[in-house]
């Protein structure tokens, strides 16, 4: 028996749910019972009836399904996290509290559960926008990805205030290049360019849309296009060239090596264990965090 057919076997017999993001190793998608963004993954935990969930992502994304389910959530790997969700700390964002008060504090998922007791709404790369639009100040502090506060600063027209000024990710604003978008472009002049919102403002501009990964799932499969240059990690394409196999789709090549600490081991481990990867949170964090997550689903 192939460990595919292992995992199967386990799953069925835990009544678990394997959640994939769509960054995920390709044997890792095609193994799970659902692949999507930061925001369909909570989503999908919510709404299933599995008391198991395995969580292939990054922590903070675990985190935000054992807030929102209070299920057995367990990572095939824990020491896969996000280090942009470490650049903003709960004390961090008291100082900028005390600097600007009576502003509405946003903060974005990736971000560690304590940064989140602090926020009035959560949102993801597929709401903020949104999130940031609605609040009921003009000025908001955001945080902690410093491109995404630019641009929604830029789209709003609110004072979007970045915690820290220069919050960022690695893959998305150091890997995914003007010179490498530009290269792609030239060689691929019709295809679509769909850029994740992490990108520097340069990249953003040379995109024909901004958008998370949910997003451009919607977008490849809706749109007449044919090919589509892909300016995020890059086995988002993976989950593209599988759904639409008539069409092309050319990543950038930049990898995030957190998201690939997920294997089909990793999976199986923990479905025949009773506590490996388990995600535990202390109760009052839970607590506090638990209404601004639920904001962010409404
Ligand atoms: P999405 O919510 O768009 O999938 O993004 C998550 C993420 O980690 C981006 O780097
Ligand atoms: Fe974090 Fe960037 Fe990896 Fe997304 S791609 S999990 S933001 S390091």
């Amino acid at each position: 028996m192939g460990i595919e057919d292992e995992i199967r076997k386990a799953k069925g017999r835990r009544n678990a749910l394997i959640l994939s993001h769509n960054y995920q190793r390709p044997e890792v998608q095609d193994i799970a019972d659902y692949v999507g963004d930061s925001l369909e993954l909570c989503r999908e935990a919510r709404k299933s009836g599995a008391g198991l969930v395995i969580f292939c992502g990054v922590t903070f994304m675990a985190e935000a399904a054992l807030i929102l389910t209070g299920k057995d959530v367990r990572m095939p790997d824990l020491h896969a996290t996000c280090p942009m969700a470490a650049m903003l700390s709960a004390e961090d964002i008291r100082k900028y509290k005390r600097i600007h008060p009576g502003a509405t504090t946003v903060i974005y998922i990736n971000s560690t559960a304590e940064a989140k007791t602090e926020a009035d709404v959560i949102c993801t790369s597929a709401n903020y926008e949104k999130v940031i639009g609605d609040a009921p100040t003009d000025t908001v502090l955001f945080g902690p990805d410093a491109n995404m506060a630019q641009r929604a600063a830029r789209i709003c027209g609110k004072k979007v205030i970045a915690m820290p000024a220069d919050g960022h990710c690695r893959i998305h604003s150091h890997l995914i290049t003007k010179t490498k978008i530009g290269r792609l472009k030239e060689l691929h002049p019709k295809a679509l360019v769909l850029v994740h919102p992490e990108c520097v403002a340069e990249v953003q501009a040379m995109a024909d849309v901004v958008c998370g990964t949910g997003g451009m799932a919607r977008i490849a499969r809706e749109s007449d296009r044919k090919e589509f240059i892909i300016g995020t990690e890059e086995e988002m394409c993976h989950r593209l060239r599988k759904e639409n196999p008539g069409k092309a789709f050319y990543g950038v090549g930049a990898y995030c090596n957190n998201m690939k600490k997920t294997t089909l081991e990793g999976i199986l481990r923990v479905l025949n264990s009773d506590n490996d990867g388990r995600i535990s949170l202390d109760a009052e964090i839970i607590r506090k965090t638990k209404p601004a997550l639920e904001r962010m689903l409404a």
